[in-house]
């Protein structure tokens, strides 16, 4: 999501922090979604692969000593704190090992967001733009929520859905749904295994984001969707050359628009909006970024691309104007 970029409604909710069992006890789990309802959890044991060569992995064993191997390709994966952390260190091709340094200052300037102003940068709460994005998408069965973020249950979702989140950001909080650490472009499932998944404001996050669309349509059932919603679009060819200042001066004339037009100030405050803008401000912006939290800034043509590269059929496409976005339905 570009951050100071989406519309939202003026009701936000703090999440809230709630103590779930692991994801791996027999039983089916209910936990509680941001509105208190109760959600099933997804037994990760069925799902889980190695996310670089899909080998089986022993969920148990990883749990029990707190990390383990692959017993394939002998990469080692971890459980911390109730999560399985599925991430693929070293990064397993050139574009990640060339990107992750720059990628990881994006992550921690985008953490600062998160933290600082979430109702701004995340699903969090009541938002039209989310639940516009949940009513485009129709999402039934499995869900995979790619790049879920760091929040107890992102508004996007159906409540009570049978849902997985995977994002690099393991947060502090316990999310109401199955959560595992890790990257999109290298998923830890099983071939066909989700009847749903969804990127939300997350694919321009992604170090690689074509690779993550090829592996999402590995994941995805034969007759499954994968949903997109792009915000930020950029009317632009995506460019790494400016200069510093004019790097920030679209973010500012991006994000100052963007406060007005939904009047942020009134809804965080004047004291909270100017000590987020300050923050923003003091940002680096790292080498081979376009701006403190971005590789690029996508568009469609660009998408469309991927999508036809991959030979993901577009089912049904629809403009969202008022937070600059698009949403995008493609099944293999
Ligand atoms: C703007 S947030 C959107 C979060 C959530 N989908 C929402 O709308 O509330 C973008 C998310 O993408 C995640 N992200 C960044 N790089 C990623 C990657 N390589 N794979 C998966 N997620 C990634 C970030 O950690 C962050 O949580
Ligand atoms: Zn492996």
């Amino acid at each position: 999501m570009t951050q100071l970029k989406r519309a939202c409604s003026t009701k936000t909710k703090d999440d809230v922090t709630v103590d779930l069992p692991s994801p791996l006890e027999e039983s089916e789990h209910i936990g509680f979604s941001e509105s208190g309802r109760s959600v099933a959890m997804v037994n990760l044991r069925d799902l889980i692969v190695c996310p670089v060569c899909h080998a089986a992995l022993s969920l148990d064993d990883i749990e029990v000593q707190g990390s383990g191997c692959c017993p394939n390709c002998g990469r080692r994966y971890a459980f911390d704190r109730g999560v399985f952390d599925m991430t693929p260190l070293p990064p397993p091709d050139e574009i990640l090992k060339s990107k992750w340094h720059t990628w990881e200052k994006l992550q921690d300037n985008g953490l600062v967001s998160y933290v600082k102003a979430p109702e701004l940068n995340l699903s969090v709460g009541f938002r039209e733009d989310a639940e516009a994005f949940m009513n485009f998408c129709q999402s039934s069965g499995l869900m995979l929520d790619v790049g879920c973020g760091m929040h107890t249950y992102p508004s996007y979702l159906p409540e009570g859905a049978d849902v997985v989140g995977i994002d690099p950001l393991a947060g502090e909080k316990r999310r109401a749904f199955t959560f595992v650490k890790g990257i999109g472009e290298y998923l830890p499932f099983r071939d066909e295994t989700f009847d749903h998944i969804l990127y939300a404001s997350s694919l321009d996050h992604i170090i690689d984001p074509k690779r993550s669309l090829a592996d999402a349509a590995r994941c995805v059932k034969a007759n499954g969707r994968i949903n997109l919603w792009i915000d930020g679009l950029s009317d632009e060819e995506p460019s790494t050359n400016r200069t510093r200042f004019g790097r920030y001066q679209i973010l500012a004339q991006k994000g100052f628009s963007c406060l007005s037009r939904h009047g942020w100030f009134s809804k965080m405050g004047f004291r909270r909006t100017l000590s987020y803008v300050a923050s923003v401000a003091s940002m680096e912006v790292p080498e081979g970024a376009s701006d403190c939290f971005h590789f690029v800034h996508l568009n469609v043509p660009i998408v469309f691309d991927w999508l036809n590269e991959l030979n993901l059929r577009v089912v049904s496409q629809m403009d969202y104007p008022a937070a600059d976005s698009v949403f995008i339905q493609v099944m293999k």
